[in-house]
């Protein structure tokens, strides 16, 4: 696949891109990695970059220069203490102090709750300002498991089984046992990087997985354990949305647990491209896109796969609308061997977003 190089939307001016990062989530340490490498690639001849930290309680400021932490697994961009606040300022953008922030583009590389979910796109829609990846709508229903998989089960599209439990779908252990046979698992409606999530073998051990899961949200949902493969499919674009070719996860643990996905270096391989049948492979890229409709999602996302072991069949698993960020995620992975390299995907979700808020603008918001 060939790209172009889509300058004409920055008319060779420097576009001043915010960088949002950490965030009040269980994957604020996932962002403060993504967010190194989203900095570390932003080509310095096109943009400017103003860094905004969020911390664990959620608070914005102003990080300067920022500052770079070499860790065992990659770099992080620090969140400094003590910065100037940063504030939304309705229809105006964004403000550190009394100061307006010269905006262009903002990139939230926030990974779960609060930075994923819906709720920064709405400050960023409020604040007037364009931004990389899908809006609110998109972003909060690709949040929820269960409002995803009832959108997709409703378009048709592959999904397992499952039962919500929680506050407002109170049901028995008992009946959860009935409904499916062990082994189980248990996920939060909410939460991401396998925040909350167990596999149940026994009956006995379901109450407590269920509370587990209830930590982090309201609801939880039990699935029947897939004996399957783990596919991943990168989506780019609008409404010219394109797959890349699917990689494929293989966790070296019992599933691919938070340990797994960031603790244990050796935790899982990441093989690309998947070595699928071609049928197969188009199904899943087919799917991903369909996916990635149903939920009006926009820009990017990374569309989770099972390709169940012995029989082949494709399963949607989850969206993930702002998906790992590092230069050897899966996401940037699959689209670089898809010819299209870090710094250049970032250029095309900037643009992507700057035409975005571009037709939105477009929109009437009112009869006069
Ligand atoms: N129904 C299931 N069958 C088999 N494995 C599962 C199932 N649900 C989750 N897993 C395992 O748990 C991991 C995390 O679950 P997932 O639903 O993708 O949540 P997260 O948003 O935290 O990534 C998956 O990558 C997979 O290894
Ligand atoms: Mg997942």
């Amino acid at each position: 696949m060939k790209f172009r190089l889509h300058c004409q939307a920055m008319n060779g001016k420097i576009l001043n891109v915010g960088l949002l990062f950490g965030g009040r989530s269980g994957e604020h340490e996932v962002s403060l990695r993504s967010a190194a490498s989203v900095s570390r690639n932003l080509d310095p001849d096109r943009y400017r970059q103003v860094l905004i930290g969020v911390d664990r309680d959620g608070e914005w400021s102003l990080q300067g220069r920022g500052r770079f932490r070499r860790e065992s697994y990659g770099e992080v961009l620090e969140i400094l203490p003590r910065r100037p606040p940063v504030s939304v300022l309705p229809g105006r953008g964004l403000a550190a102090g009394r100061r307006r922030l010269a905006l262009d583009v903002v990139f939230p590389v926030l990974h779960g709750t609060f930075g994923e979910d819906g709720t920064v796109q709405g400050l960023l829609e409020v604040a007037g300002l364009p931004y990389v990846g899908a809006g609110v709508l998109g972003s909060s229903l690709a949040m929820d498991k269960e409002k995803t998989k009832e959108i997709w089960r409703q378009a048709g599209l592959p999904v397992l089984d499952w039962v919500t439990v929680g506050d407002a779908a109170p049901a028995s252990c008992a009946a959860v046992l009935a409904r499916f046979p062990l082994p189980v698992f248990v996920k939060p409606a909410t939460a991401g990087s396998s925040v909350g999530i167990s596999k149940v073998r026994d009956a006995g051990a379901l109450a407590a997985a269920l509370s587990e899961a209830l930590r982090f949200d309201a609801k939880a949902l039990v699935e029947p354990a897939a004996d399957a493969r783990e596919i991943e499919c990168a989506v780019l674009g609008n409404a010219d949305a394109v797959a890349f070719a699917p990689g494929e996860v293989v966790p070296r643990h019992e599933f691919y647990s938070y340990e797994a996905k960031y603790l244990d270096p050796e935790g899982a391989e990441l093989r690309l491209p998947a070595d699928l049948p071609e049928a197969t492979r188009q199904e899943v890229m087919r799917l991903a896109v369909a996916a990635f409709r149903a939920v009006e999602a926009s820009g990017m996302a990374r569309v989770d796969f099972f390709v169940e072991r012995g029989s082949g069949r494709v399963c949607l698993n989850e969206i993930n609308t702002i998906p790992g960020f590092t230069s050897i995620s899966m996401y940037p992975k699959m689209c670089a061997s898809a010819g299209l390299a870090y710094p250049r995907l970032l250029d095309r979700l900037l643009e992507l977003a700057l035409e975005r808020h571009r037709r939105r603008a477009a929109l009437q918001f009112s009869l006069t």
